[in-house]
Parts: structure tokens; sequence; C-alpha cells
């Protein structure tokens, strides 16, 4: 991992704040723009706005100029970045704008920031969109090119907000470099090694199950998919307990190291990104890291399935069934349907814990991304009331969650003629299909969401706070999720 800048709240003005490159902002206003007040600050002679004005400057979300400062600023250059309309200011707009103006000062070494005015929670998301914006994934390059900025000063910032933004942009590049990794140097071993190194510098304790303990507690299907690799599956708990409180949550994330489909094989095309298809269990990660940080009070479990889906002479073969943790059965007869296979074991196990509510999440279907797109998470619950909870809190976080239904009249898609269930339905629907499923391994007692990240958890590009490749997805929300069940 790259190091990560320095975030300082600066206690001066605007134009008293020594640094390479001082970002302000300015709204779109009918076509043309308007400066914010920091932005008005250092522009007593009025050449910022004529410059602006000249270039066709419009102060649309995320268009950055950057300019020379005047004599009187202290710093060397000013970077106007846009917030579109004034009327739509919130902190996912400056989280965003803050993300796009730090990708084109990567080369400066210090920054200040003069973005947030008065909106609430405003610094907090600015210092986000700045630590997010400017990660970059350098682990295998000879020559990384690391961003230089060393510093961030943030006017007017809370040393607190501060210090909270820095601890969740931590656990979200650190998975985002757990996603960016290629499957071969992260294996289901690697990933438990890993889980347990960012425990260990955290207020977690990180528990890890190989083959043999698997078999002998009845994991039929993390030990189902995993048959088929040369590699041993894992399954990883992290638990955060910080004692005086009775309230537990579970986080579940899927964590395929390697998704090939196993014998139900993909083409390579579908194939190259599916190093990817651990993004629930980065996403777990990194939330418990953060959890151990800011340590809210309540007790959080993080559940792991670990494994590879591959094709082999060992692998599970299209028919055959598996029993899962708990006793149920399932008919295989897609192996690319593999993910449900292994969270099935996972929710079952976090039921038996006795939570208040679990949050699953899961790089699930490419029939998600046919319904949201790459930059959305499906949320699927058996209670409206979590669902609501989470996306509030994903609306806090700057993420973009979406209900998606559960119709019962889907439950048919995946009736059996040989096991309890089969693992595959019609194509229409898919993602909700697959939820259907999970949400028969769920005691009915017991609140849960699941999160299908499939699209979300990587990007094509950069925009915005996040960066082509992994993002990070749902480590913002799960922990403001958390925070806010704590209360
Ligand atoms: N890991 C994939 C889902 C996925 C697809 C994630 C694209 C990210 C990008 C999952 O294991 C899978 O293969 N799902 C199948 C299910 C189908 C066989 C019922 C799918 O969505 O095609
Ligand atoms: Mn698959
Ligand atoms: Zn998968």
């Amino acid at each position: 991992m790259t190091t990560l800048p320095q975030l300082v709240s600066a206690d001066e003005g605007p134009s008293s704040i020594t640094c390479d490159a001082l970002v302000v902002g300015a709204y779109a206003d009918q076509g043309s723009f308007q400066l914010g007040r920091a932005a008005r600050d250092v522009d007593a002679d009025g050449e910022l706005s004529s410059y602006l004005a000249s270039s066709g400057y419009a102060g649309k979300l995320g268009e950055v100029a950057v300019v020379p400062a005047p004599d009187s600023v202290a710093a060397e250059a000013i970077a106007v970045v846009g917030l579109g309309n004034r009327d739509e200011l919130r902190s996912d707009v400056l989280r965003r704008a803050a993300g796009a103006a730090v990708r084109k000062l990567a080369e400066r070494s210090t920054l200040g920031v003069a973005l947030h005015e008065d909106v609430p929670a405003g610094a907090a998301a600015v210092a986000e969109g700045l630590l997010l914006g400017s990660y970059r994934f350098t682990a295998h390059k000879s020559d990384p090119k690391p961003s230089k900025i060393q510093r961030i000063s943030v006017a007017g910032g809370d040393a607190a907000a501060l210090e909270r933004a820095t601890v969740v942009s931590e656990a979200t590049r650190l998975a985002r470099d757990l996603v960016n990794e290629p499957a071969s140097t992260l294996t289901p071993t690697v990933l438990a090694d890993r889980a347990r190194a960012a425990a260990e510098v955290s207020d977690v304790r990180c528990t890890t199950w190989g083959r043999d303990e698997l078999a002998s507690r009845g994991f039929g299907g993390l030990l189902g998919v995993s048959q088929g690799s040369a590699e041993e599956p894992r399954f990883i708990q992290l638990h955060y307990a910080p004692g005086g409180t009775t309230r537990k949550l579970a986080l579940i994330g899927k964590g395929v190291t390697f998704d090939s489909g196993g014998l139900s094989l993909k083409d390579a095309s579908n194939m190259e990104t599916m190093k990817t298809d651990m993004g629930g269990a980065a996403a777990v990660i990194g939330a418990m890291s953060a959890i151990g940080k800011l340590k809210p009070d309540v007790e959080v479990i993080g559940f792991i399935p670990a494994t590879e889906n591959m094709p082999s002479g060992t692998a599970i073969k299209p028919g055959d069934v598996i029993r899962h943790y708990g006793g149920k059965t399932t008919e295989v007869l897609n192996t690319d349907a593999e993910g449900r296979l292994i969270l099935a074991d996972a929710l079952s196990f976090a039921c038996e814990q006795g939570p208040e509510a679990i949050v699953d999440v899961a790089t699930l279907t490419g029939s998600i991304m046919v319904a949201l797109g790459k930059k959305a998470t499906g949320v699927f619950s058996n209670d409206d009331a979590l669902a609501g909870e989470v996306i509030g809190a994903s609306e806090r976080a700057g993420e973009r969650f979406w209900h998606m239904p559960l119709y019962d009249v889907y439950d048919k898609e995946l009736e059996s003629d040989v096991a309890d269930l089969k693992n595959v339905g019609s194509r229409w629907g898919g993602a909700i299909i697959a939820a259907l499923f999970l949400k028969s391994f769920v005691r009915e007692s017991i609140p849960w969401a699941h999160l299908d990240v499939a699209g979300a958890a990587r990007a094509e590009s950069d925009y915005d706070e996040i960066t082509k490749g992994g993002t990070g997805v749902a480590v913002r929300t799960l922990v403001e999720w958390v925070e806010g069940r704590a209360t």
C-alpha cells in the first residue's frame, strides 16, 4: 500500500494556508459559475474570476481548473473545483468533488483545502474524497509513480472528524489493495494472513479454519466449491468484542479469490476480472479493521468463507449434492453459482451466534449489473427497517445502494428434484433468485440484509473519489451502519 497523506486541520483562513495548491469551490450557475466562499476570499483582485470566465469554466461537479495564486495568497496555486448546483450541495457532492480535485494535483506535495463551507459532516467527506481519490495500487510496478501528496491541511475540519475520516479511508484503501492483488498472490490462505495482519493493528481477534476443521464442522458448501482447487479454503472470523454490551452484529463477506466458474467454466472475457470475486470479503476485512479502531459500543463478528472456484479432476460436478453447515442440502446444477453455496454455510453459522442483525456483502450476480449498472449496489432484506437503515447509512457514507425486492413468487425457481434446493433458477431476475437462495439459510427471526456488489466492487475508470480497479465499496457504509447501531 502506498502511504496515506497526512491530514491536518488548519485554523488559519484559506489565503494564509502555506501549500503547493489550495483547493476551493465554485458552483454552477446557469451555464456560468459562481465562486464559493473561500474562492472569493482568495480572489480579492478579481483575476481568478476573469480567468475562469474567459476559459469557459462552468462549475460543473468535478470540473477542475488550476491557476497560479495571486501574491496575496500563501499558496503557490489555486485549484477551483466545481460543486455543481448550490442547492444540491451535500456531503456526498463534496466527497466526489474532493476526489476529482486531488486526482489533478497528484504531482504536488502539500495541499490546502477549503471546500466544505457549512455543510454538515462536510469536512470529513472532503477528507475522505482526498484520501480515496489519491489512492494508487503500485505493488507490482517496477516504477511505481505513487501520488506525491504528503500533507493535506483541511480548513475548519475538527480533529475528531478528520481522524475518523482517516480510519475509514485507510480501511477502504486496504479493501482496494486486497481486490487489486492478483489471485495467484492473494490465495485464500494469503487472504486469511492479510485479515490477521489487519486485526493485529486493531482491536480485533482473528481465527481461521482450514480444510480439516471445516470438514469436521460440516461446512459442505465451502468444501464443495474448494474441492477443484489446489489451494486450501479458509473460514476467517474477525471478532470485535468491546465488553459491557449485549448487542451483537454479524457481517459476512464472499471471499472467492478467483472465480473461473469451475466446470461450468466462464469464457475468457468474463474471467478477466474474477480476482475481484473476494470484494465482499475485502469490505468486511476493511470494515472490521476500522470498527476495531473506532470502538463503537456493540460487538461485531465478521465471517469470511474464502476459496478459489476452479475446474479440475477433483472439482464439484453439475448435479452433485452438497450438505451445508446446519444440514440443508443443495443440488449444484451450475458450478459458477458458487458464491451462494459458501455464503449459505456462513449464514447458517452466523445465525447460531445469535446476532441482532446480519449483513452480507457479495459480488454475487452479473444480473445486478444489468439492473443497476456498475456504480450501484443492490440491497435485499427480509426486514424493511434494516434495509432502510443500511440505505440510510449508504447515503451518509456517499455510496449508492438501492432497495431490491425478494418476491416469493420466484421461490419455485429453486425447487430441486433431489435436494432441498438447487443453486440456479432461470436467467431472469437472477439477482433476486440468488438473494432468495441466501434468505432460506437465515433464521426468520433475524433481520438480514444482502448487498450485491458485483458491479460496484470494481471500477472501469477513475471517477469522483473512486479509482479504477477495486473500489472498496461497502466499507464506508458498513462502518456507518455499525456505528448507528451502537448508539
Ligand atoms: N462472481 C460471479 C458474479 C459476478 C459477475 C461478479 C460479474 C462480478 C462480475 C458469480 O459467482 C457468478 O458467476 N454468477 C453467475 C450466476 C449464474 C451462473 C446463475 C452469474 O451471475 O452469471
Ligand atoms: Mn461464479
Ligand atoms: Zn463468483
